[in-house]
């Protein structure tokens, strides 16, 4: 199996990014093992980079022949965060991401930093975290990231109208802020991926989570769409985790459920184009 991943980097027409939302590199060589040929790359974040070291989790991926996307979402003072994004480079990640919430002091030191000491071909693609995916008009409300809406007299239709357009502010607020500062893409929701397409042009990268297939329970994300959805919108990378993680034998598991997203996708994007 070894052999089989070491040939290539999953499919080249991927557009999957599946999460090791694991705690052990047991659980990572599994799921590597039935999906490294079915994905665009595997993305580590911070529950297995808490667990087991994320030097060592990039490496042992790298080993089994797969890509990965580091998700650590820097937030910090732009200095700490420089340095961070310097580390993750050397680490040979495809990508890596900050929060744009962190400013554009912050993600253009970043890149500055990153553009002296490698090529642009050679360094990590940088992402920004727009508005996670998870987050409820509330939940920005309460950190003071919305303003609160003081009509009293809307109907519910008309206050989720409203609650919704502030969250696509926000986000395509985010996205033309992290492309100013000279970032290569953004993570958002789905939903607010054709307003930011929009606003940054058809090169700036879009990956969306909060992508849940027909089959799968939302979970806790709520700003969700289906993998054809989130393309015909115009995402280029989908990170899908429990979908598949906890894929249900009714469909096949982890093997039947990448199979049915990914031909979704080919699907969609054969409309797209
Ligand atoms: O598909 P599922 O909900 O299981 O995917 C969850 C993964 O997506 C987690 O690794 C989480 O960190 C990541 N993620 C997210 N929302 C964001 C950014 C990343 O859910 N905005």
């Amino acid at each position: 199996m070894r052999d089989l991943i070491l040939n290539g980097v999953g499919r080249e027409d991927s557009r999957v990014i599946f999460p090791f939302d694991v705690h052990s590199l047991e659980e990572v060589e599994k799921f590597a093992q039935l999906l490294a040929l079915k994905t665009a790359c595997f993305k580590i974040g911070k529950q297995l980079s808490t667990a087991v070291g994320a030097p060592q989790a990039v490496k042992f991926v790298h080993n089994l022949g797969g890509e990965v996307f580091l998700d650590l979402k820097f937030n910090d003072i732009p200095e700490t965060v420089a340095k961070a994004g310097i580390e993750a480079a050397h680490l040979g990640v495809r990508m890596f991401n900050v929060h744009a919430l962190g400013g554009s002091v912050m993600m253009s030191e970043t890149m500055e930093r990153l553009d002296k000491e490698f090529s642009s071909s050679s360094r990590p693609k940088v992402i920004a975290v727009t508005v996670l995916t998870s987050y409820t008009y509330e939940t920005l409300a309460e950190v003071g990231l919305v303003p609160p809406l003081m009509i009293t007299d809307w109907d519910d239709e008309e206050v989720k109208c409203s609650q919704k357009i502030e969250i696509e502010r926000l986000a395509v607020k985010l996205a033309v802020l992290a492309q100013k500062s000279g970032l290569d893409g953004v993570v958002a929701s789905p939903q607010e991926t054709a307003l930011i397409r929009e606003a940054c042009g058809k090169d700036f990268l879009i990956i969306t989570p909060g992508v849940r297939p027909a089959f799968a329970a939302a979970n806790d994300q709520k700003r969700i769409m289906t993998p054809a959805d989130a393309v015909r919108v115009g995402a280029d990378y989908l990170v899908i985790g429990r979908p598949i993680s906890a894929a249900s034998e009714e469909i096949g598991g982890p093997v039947g459920a990448i199979d049915l997203i990914n031909e979704e996708i080919s699907q969609a994007m054969s409309e797209r184009s």
